[in-house]
């Protein structure tokens, strides 16, 4: 027997969309990176499928991320958060700030969920939201900006989805394994930026 509903929610990424509808109402935390949060930050580092979606070239020894993390009290040009899901804070990924201009107002945002449960359940949205929220409040930045790679459509629409634009196609931009890939700039500008 069909279950009522699942004719409607049936098509592309419709499983994702039941996921989403189940996690919408759990509250979605940006907690500042802390010692809690390494074990899984350098899991999802080291994790193939994610190095390739976020172009990293080599994984990271227990050493190297260490120094890493001792090192980031004193960068001021970068921004780290947790993603804690929930009244239990369930660590499902992390999303940043990455060279925080002060002078010109505009950082880059990254953000991994590598959870592959809390994947595509629009966590990944409500995240960006959140740090737009921050970089445009508390730090008064005025222009985010994310680089996606042309084969992660679902980073993508995660971006478009948060207020993003695209505005450029940077073509054979990155050497990979079995060659070069597109990537997407995107950007959103504070409403104040555009003379709003
Ligand atoms: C990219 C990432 C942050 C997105 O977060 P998320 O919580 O999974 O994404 P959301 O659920 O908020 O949104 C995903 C959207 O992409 C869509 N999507 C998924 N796969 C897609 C595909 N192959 N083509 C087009 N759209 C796709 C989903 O349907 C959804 O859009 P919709 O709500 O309009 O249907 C997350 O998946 C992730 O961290 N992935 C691994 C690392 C990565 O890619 N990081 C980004 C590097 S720039």
């Amino acid at each position: 027997m069909t279950a009522i509903g699942s004719e409607r929610e049936a098509g592309p990424f419709a499983a994702e969309r039941r996921a989403e509808n189940v996690v919408a109402a759990v509250p979605l935390r940006l907690q500042r990176l802390d010692a809690s949060h390494l074990a899984a930050t350098r899991r999802w580092a080291n994790d193939p499928e994610l190095m390739r979606l976020l172009d990293r070239a080599e994984p990271v020894s227990e050493a190297e991320h260490a120094a890493w993390f001792a090192a980031l009290t004193h960068q001021s040009d970068r921004r780290y958060f947790a993603l804690e899901l929930g009244d239990e804070r369930r660590h499902v990924g992390n999303a940043w700030l990455w060279q925080i201009d002060r002078r010109h107002a505009k950082a880059e945002v990254r953000i991994v969920v590598g959870e592959a449960a809390a994947q595509g359940a629009g966590i990944g949205t409500r995240a960006l939201e959140a740090i737009a929220e921050i970089a445009f409040g508390e730090l008064g930045l005025t222009r985010l900006y994310a680089y996606t790679l042309g084969f992660n459509p679902r980073a993508r629409r995660a971006f478009e989805k948060a207020g993003f634009v695209v505005e450029g196609l940077l073509k054979n931009d990155r050497r990979l394994a079995d060659g070069f890939c597109d990537v997407y700039l995107l950007g959103r500008n504070h409403l104040s930026r555009c003379g709003g």
